[in-house]
């Protein structure tokens, strides 16, 4: 019996540098793969009945240990998909969202996340909020600033609203390439999610594989502490 609806599903998108290394060739192949994926996912999930939000970790807050020349890699990546991916957001009613610290980010790249942004808010049929140098610890002390200099109590409902995520809390998250792990992403708001681990790594994670995960997670009860 169908126990709950999914509107919103969390990615952590793992896995591309280890797709690259079973290919013999560079991480960054990889990256570029995992683009592809994401615009097949997105354009699964914008089609989809009932969710509403697909939120995608693309670059951590830890993200910038990686060499220079990976994550220099990663930013003209993101810069390129973002123009490419305008016309695929508008046919598809995509409204494109970001979160995290992107102060960091060239003033070509933040421009470029804005106009997006821009472009695509009056689109209805799906957000995708791409999470970029993004770490929840983070997100969560500059909740709790944020309140505190509007001279706000602490409260659940009160913190939820001053995240950077105040959308809803996460369905299900799904996890690939067989880390079990959460990686400082959205640690407020997975309270209550429930968990997928797929050995898959993201450059090979397809549609059809999402519509299994979905098919699982329907079939789950979520009792939030109840009976
Ligand atoms: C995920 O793949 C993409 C980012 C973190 C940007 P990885 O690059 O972490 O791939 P693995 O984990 O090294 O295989
Ligand atoms: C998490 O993957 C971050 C993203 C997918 C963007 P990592 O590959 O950075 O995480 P760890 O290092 O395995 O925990
Ligand atoms: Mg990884």
């Amino acid at each position: 019996m169908k126990q709950d609806t999914l509107k919103h599903l969390a990615i952590i998108m793992d896995g591309n540098g280890r797709w690259a290394k079973e290919r013999g060739e560079k991480r960054v192949k990889g990256h570029e793969k995992g683009a592809e994926v994401v615009r097949e996912i997105t354009s699964y999930c914008a089609n989809h009945p009932t969710i509403e939000t697909l939120t995608l970790y693309a670059f951590s807050t830890e993200n910038w240990k990686r060499p220079k020349l990976e994550v220099e890699f990663l930013m003209q990546l993101l810069e390129r998909w973002l123009k490419n991916e305008l016309e695929a957001y508008q046919q598809n009613g995509v409204r494109f969202e970001a979160i995290g610290d992107m102060s960091r980010f060239s003033k070509k790249l933040q421009k470029r996340i804005v106009d997006t942004q821009e472009a695509t808010k009056d689109n209805s049929k799906l957000t995708q909020i791409l999470a970029l140098n993004y770490g929840s610890r983070a997100e969560i002390v500059g909740a709790v600033n944020r309140a505190l200099a509007d001279g706000q109590e602490i409260t659940e409902a009160n913190l939820s609203h001053y995240l950077q995520t105040p959308y809803s809390d996460i369905d299900l998250l799904i996890r690939t390439s067989g880390e079990l792990r959460i990686s400082n992403f959205l640690l407020w708001q997975l309270s209550y999610s429930e968990l997928y681990f797929t050995p898959t790594l993201w450059p090979n994670f397809t549609p059809s594989e999402l519509d299994e995960i979905v098919a699982n997670f329907e079939a789950r009860e979520r009792r939030f502490g109840g009976v």
